[in-house]
């Protein structure tokens, strides 16, 4: 793969990503057989599923432990003084100058959400719709429509990041630079590798796509500030806004676009996966989704819930906490492990079924607590439209029968590599 090209090859940037994130074995049989057994585990329980965590190289030189139940990931996730997340600036974070998100903890953590908050709320992304639907619709569904057959992870590819593209604010005439940022903000995804042969390669790459994502931005930024910093999208609104009594500067706004590319993107992508499939191999279901759209959402939510895209979330202790008699120090990793707790059997009746018409309750494929996904409203959106479009657009929408049925897997990373399917 190669980040300086024009043309970034997505698929198998994307394919990079995957297979780094994918590692081995069965998470959900894993997490079934380890709930089971204790409701902790005292160890790097992660470290079976070869798959690079967030803790990056640090991993193995702290006690580390695991923890299943819903109870006891919500716990976790809900408490941020106690349980921190500033140790993923050193793996992940140090591509972002420490201005990501995801890594700050504290009144740090608390101003920038604050700052971020107000554009990712229901009111703002409600006013989004007919724009994200549009996208979805004219720029990628109705010219494929004649085709009669498609990979769909090709559009489930590219809309999500054409979709953030055109909600933070680029300029609307060079249509196709998303592309080249999808590309760049997948590489800087695939930094974290594990694999010693491809982990300088990848850490190269990285580097270089954070660097021309940045000056691509950058441009796009500067010239936005000389213009007046108008707009109700995301990059106008951030000109605008004050943090710390003060406005930010170019490289903060520049930075923080920087790391929402990533976190949209893929994010997405994936669940996009998984929703499609399990629309589509579970019986009955997608009769019963086509003649009531009010059921999309329950689709979309009974599927984040069922194979979430992160199957776990890792988290430093503050002080010292006991959990089921076990005593985790100060300076300890935490993995929640997000796959067992939104599976387990006492919050959820038959968990290993998928079944939309499940009661709702909370799950944690968006996270929990301050950390929560800023963008689930984003995701959302753009699902629910992708899904409705294509329903309407691709009658008698089948898996084609003559390519392999898709495949939910992923250690770290789940999502759906391909959905071949055909329409009439
Ligand atoms: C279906 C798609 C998505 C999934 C499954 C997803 C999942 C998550 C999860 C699990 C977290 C919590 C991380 C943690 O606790 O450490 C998170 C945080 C975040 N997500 Fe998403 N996300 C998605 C889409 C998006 C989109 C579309 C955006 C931007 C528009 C976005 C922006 C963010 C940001 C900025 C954070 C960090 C929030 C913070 O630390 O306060 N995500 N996401």
């Amino acid at each position: 793969m190669s980040t300086d090209s024009d043309t970034i090859d997505l698929e198998s940037a994307y394919t990079a990503v995957s297979d780094t994130y994918k590692g081995k074995g069965d998470i959900h049989a894993a997490c079934r057989a380890a709930r089971k057994a204790s409701p902790i585990f005292v160890g790097d329980f992660i470290r079976q599923f070869g798959v690079p965590t967030n803790a990056g190289m640090q991993q193995g030189t702290r006690p580390t432990f695991a923890l299943f139940r819903h109870q006891d990931v919500m716990a976790v996730l809900r408490d941020a003084s106690s349980y921190t997340s500033g140790f993923i600036a050193e793996g992940l974070g140090a591509f972002f100058d420490g201005l990501i998100i995801l890594a700050m903890d504290g009144e740090q953590h608390r101003q920038v959400r604050a700052l971020l908050q107000p554009a990712f709320m229901p009111e703002t992304v409600n006013k989004w719709r007919d724009q994200i639907d549009a996208v979805i619709r004219k720029d990628f569904l109705e010219p494929l429509a004649g085709n009669k057959g498609a990979d769909l992870m090709k559009f489930g590819l590219e809309f999500p990041i054409r979709e953030m593209y055109a909600l933070m604010g680029f300029p609307t005439d060079n249509p196709d630079a998303y592309r080249r940022y999808a590309g760049w903000a997948l590489a800087m995804v695939g930094g974290n590798q594990v694999d010693p042969a491809k982990a300088d390669e990848a850490r190269r790459n990285a580097g270089i796509a954070v660097r021309l994502l940045y000056e691509a931005i950058l441009e796009v930024v500067a010239q936005r500030r000389v213009d007046g910093s108008q707009g109700d999208d995301l990059i106008g609104r951030l000109l605008r806004a004050e943090h710390e009594g003060r406005r930010l500067d170019d490289h903060e706004v520049t930075t923080f676009v920087r790391s929402l590319l990533p976190a949209a993107g893929e994010t997405t992508t994936r669940t996009f996966s998984s929703v499609m499939a399990l629309l589509l191999t579970t019986p009955g279901l997608q009769e019963r989704v086509r003649a009531d759209r009010a059921l999309v959402p329950k689709l979309i939510d009974e599927a984040v819930r069922f194979e979430p895209v992160a199957t776990f979330k890792v988290r430093e202790t503050a002080r010292e906490v006991q959990f089921h008699g076990v005593t985790i120090p100060k300076g300890a990793f935490v993995q929640c492990m997000v796959a067992s707790a939104n599976r387990d059997e006492e919050v959820f009746e038959r968990p290993d079924e998928f079944d939309i018409d499940r009661k709702p309750k909370p799950s944690f494929g968006f996270g929990f607590g301050p950390h929560m996904c800023i963008g689930q409203f984003v995701a959302k959106m753009e699902l629910n439209c992708a899904v409705n479009a294509i329903l309407d657009l691709f009658p008698g929408l089948r898996l084609d029968p003559a390519m392999p049925a898709p495949v939910i897997e992923g250690a770290q990373l789940r999502g759906a590599a391909h959905l071949h399917v055909l329409w009439d």
